[in-house]
């Protein structure tokens, strides 16, 4: 099999949305019309619906939301789709960065009575940092929201990034009947199915039976279209691959209107792999001997098999189960007789991965996030680390009964490794009452959760005074440690973090001492 054929059908993707904006939803439509299921409804347990597949599930159940990301593979009109699940909590985590950092653009959705919300605005920056070329789904047209200019301008003005429409919605929010291609002019009429539980039946309508059929609401669509074209919002190609504008599509994911146009440009659009830069700023060529980097670990995953499953983004070459590859960090050799591809809980055996794809290296020891594997008969290769965010919530973890402290200690190095909290130590006080590091507090719920259940080490969390985190250095520690109100802590790589009370504090220090070394970390500020 041809490694650039095959790379060259690949599409990488995630979809970013604020809660309830219907992400989930949409993904179930897209692996509808991607064949790939029978009937929605299969991949979020809802109501109880699906029996836990696990205790780490069953956290999930509780709080009823997803913290575990999955990797789908699906096709659609010739290419290989990968659709990657970003963890929909409310709490915005570092996976979501992860996870990003292995896809190749994002689609965006936003609930079209609400436009943007606080967490699209998050996960905004990180897609723009990122340079992530950035589709827009206006969901939920079904139901009464706001006008389309209005939403149009919301997102350029909040996101600083014009919205271009490539479909046009025919009725107003609540009575939704078709889209308009802008891109040729054809107009797509639906009809509703219950619950959009199958494909959307649609018909290709000319414009004369439009306007005969549709009435005032296509007379509105088209007036709206013409004030388009003056203001010249054409979709650019160029401007979208370098994250300069987005495409934006109208529908609604319930009742799969517009939902085939999404995955049509989802093709279309979305660039397939490129060569990725190494460390030394090379391109590793696609078509080189396999490479790969780990963006999320995930320990436990499935409670019969205490497993532990890394998951690689293939960046070049061909990936073949039970090849033996290099390890990067440490120059091992890595077995990967047990890889497998996740389908929503089910997992499936892989035989075999191109670039753009993801696949699950269970049993993963030794694996950390970041870390790069090769095939060992081509040139080694390691790719960037992907950067860690600024953590904006610290709390002190100390194990409740002392006689577990050992389980306390292996827990806490695992979640590290995982990258469910940052752990911070005090090379003074060791691993005794380590401080954790989080960008949402749900990380906390899941590491003591995890602490407890997995290791059998109840821990207690006790707040800090800390609030804002800067990278620092060996020269800059000596005089920070001698500063009230300033911790200087270390993560497991070895690198410095000084912890501070408030930003106004950090701003002083950073003022009166102008000469040490205070670094913003990843995604500094983006809380709120
Ligand atoms: P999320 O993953 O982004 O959190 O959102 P999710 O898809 O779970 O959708 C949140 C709610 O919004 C769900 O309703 C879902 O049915 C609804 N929804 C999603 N897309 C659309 C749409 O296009 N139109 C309308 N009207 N609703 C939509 P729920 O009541 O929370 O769940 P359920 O009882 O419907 O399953």
């Amino acid at each position: 099999m041809d490694v650039l054929s095959e790379a060259n059908r690949r599409r990488t993707f995630a979809i970013i949305s604020h809660p309830d904006a219907g992400k989930t939803t949409l993904t179930e439509k897209f692996l509808l019309y991607g064949g790939a299921l029978l009937g929605a409804g299969a991949v979020k347990a809802r109501d109880g619906r699906r029996a836990a597949a696990s205790d780490w599930m069953e956290l999930e159940q509780k709080r009823g939301i997803s913290i575990t990301s999955t990797a789908l593979q699906f096709p659609y009109r010739g290419c290989a789709v990968n659709l990657l699940d970003t963890p929909g909590h409310r709490d915005f985590s570092e996976d979501t960065y992860r996870v990003l950092a292995a896809c190749d653009a994002a689609v965006m959705v936003l609930d079209s009575a609400k436009g943007i919300e606080p967490q699209t605005l998050k996960l905004f920056e990180v897609c723009r940092e990122r340079r992530l070329p950035l589709l827009t789904f206006f969901n939920k047209w079904d139901r009464p929201g706001r006008e389309t200019l209005e939403l149009l301008d919301e997102v350029e003005k909040l996101l600083g990034l014009p919205a271009v429409p490539v479909t046009w919605p025919v009725g107003f929010a609540g009575d939704f009947r078709g889209v308009i291609d802008r891109r040729d002019g054809s107009y797509t009429r639906y009809t509703r199915v219950a619950r959009g539980s199958q494909i959307a039946p649609e018909e290709l309508i000319d414009p004369e039976r439009a306007a005969r059929e549709e009435g005032l609401a296509w007379h509105t669509a088209m007036e709206d279209l013409e004030l388009l074209s003056e203001v010249g919002a054409d979709l650019d190609p160029k401007a979208f691959l370098a994250n300069e504008s987005t495409p934006a599509f109208f529908g609604s994911a319930l009742t799969n209107f517009g939902v085939g146009k999404l995955l049509d440009a989802v093709i279309e659009l979305v660039p397939p792999p490129e060569p990725r830069v190494d460390l030394e700023g090379q391109r590793r060529p696609l078509d080189s001997g396999f490479s790969g980097f780990v963006f999320k670990v995930q320990a436990n995953m499935d409670p019969s098999h205490r497993d532990r499953i890394a998951f690689i983004r293939v960046c070049s070459g061909r990936f073949e189960r039970g090849m033996v590859v290099t390890h990067g960090r440490t120059g091992k050799p890595f077995n990967t007789k047990y890889a497998a591809t996740l389908f929503g809980q089910e997992r499936e055996t892989v035989e075999e991965a191109y670039p753009g794809d993801v696949v699950g290296l269970v049993n993963a020891t030794d694996v950390r996030v970041g870390d790069s594997l090769f095939d060992p008969n081509d040139a080694p290769v390691i790719f960037p680390p992907i950067p860690s965010f600024a953590p904006e919530f610290f709390m002190t973890a100390r194990v409740r009964d002392t006689g577990r402290f050992k389980q306390f200690r292996r827990g806490i190095a695992q979640l590290d490794e995982e990258g469910v909290v940052q752990v911070l130590r005090d090379p003074e006080f060791g691993d005794q009452a380590p401080l954790l590091g989080a960008v949402g507090r749900l990380q906390f719920e899941v590491a003591t959760y995890r602490l407890e259940n997995e290791f059998g080490a109840a821990t207690e969390l006790s707040p800090t005074n800390y609030r804002v985190a800067r990278r620092t250095d060996e020269a800059s520690e000596p005089a920070l440690r001698r500063m009230r109100g300033v911790a200087v802590l270390r993560r497991a790589d070895g690198s410095r973090l000084a912890l501070f009370e408030s930003p106004y504090w950090l701003e002083r220090v950073e003022s009166e001492n102008p000469e040490l070394t205070l670094d913003r970390l990843v995604a500094e500020g983006m809380a709120g």
